[in-house]
């Protein structure tokens, strides 16, 4: 049964300061779910400078970076576990480029905003930060591993 064999991934969705601000987390959830992903685990949280430098480890030298913790430091954002096939690659498609002026139509990005600097979503870019993002930003048992029956209905 390829729904059961079939291997089943987790991405780190986050709806940063601008877009909880702004009232667009609905429409964001919305999205994933109307695709058909589950929803492993959702919360606000106000970032910590410690967990951002840790999230962006990669991004902390570049000159950008202050301000981008400022702005991610400016608000609540929203965590998310989103679960289902491929959920890596298609929710950074969802997402749409980093650049939103390069983001097509019909992506968040695309839809709903201007400027890098308040692009509204982060989602993971390989399955290994993914998980990395998951540990850093949800605690024990924060994630749940439920029955949707997707496999009936999606699958
Ligand atoms: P990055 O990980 O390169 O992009 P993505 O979020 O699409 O994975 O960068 C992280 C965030 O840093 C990006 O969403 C917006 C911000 N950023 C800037 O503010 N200026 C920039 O020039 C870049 C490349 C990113």
């Amino acid at each position: 049964d390829s729904a059961l064999s079939m291997a089943m991934e987790r991405t780190y969705i986050m709806i940063k300061p601008d877009g909880v601000q702004r009232g667009i987390v609905g429409n964001i959830v919305s999205r994933f779910e109307t695709k058909g992903y589950k929803l492993s685990a959702m919360k606000t949280k106000m970032a910590s400078k410690e967990l951002l430098d840790q999230h962006y480890k990669d991004l902390v030298e570049k000159p950008f970076f202050p301000k981008l913790r400022e702005y991610m430091m400016s608000g609540p954002v929203v965590c998310m576990v989103w679960e289902g096939k491929e959920a890596v690659t298609t929710g950074r498609k969802m997402l749409g480029a980093t650049n939103p002026l390069a983001s097509e139509p019909g992506t968040i990005r695309g839809d709903f905003c201007i400027e890098v600097g308040r692009n509204i979503c982060h989602g993971s870019d390989s399955v290994e930060n993914a998980e990395r993002e998951i540990g850093l930003w949800f605690g024990e048992g924060e994630v749940l591993d439920w029955d949707s029956h997707s496999k009936d209905w999606i699958y």
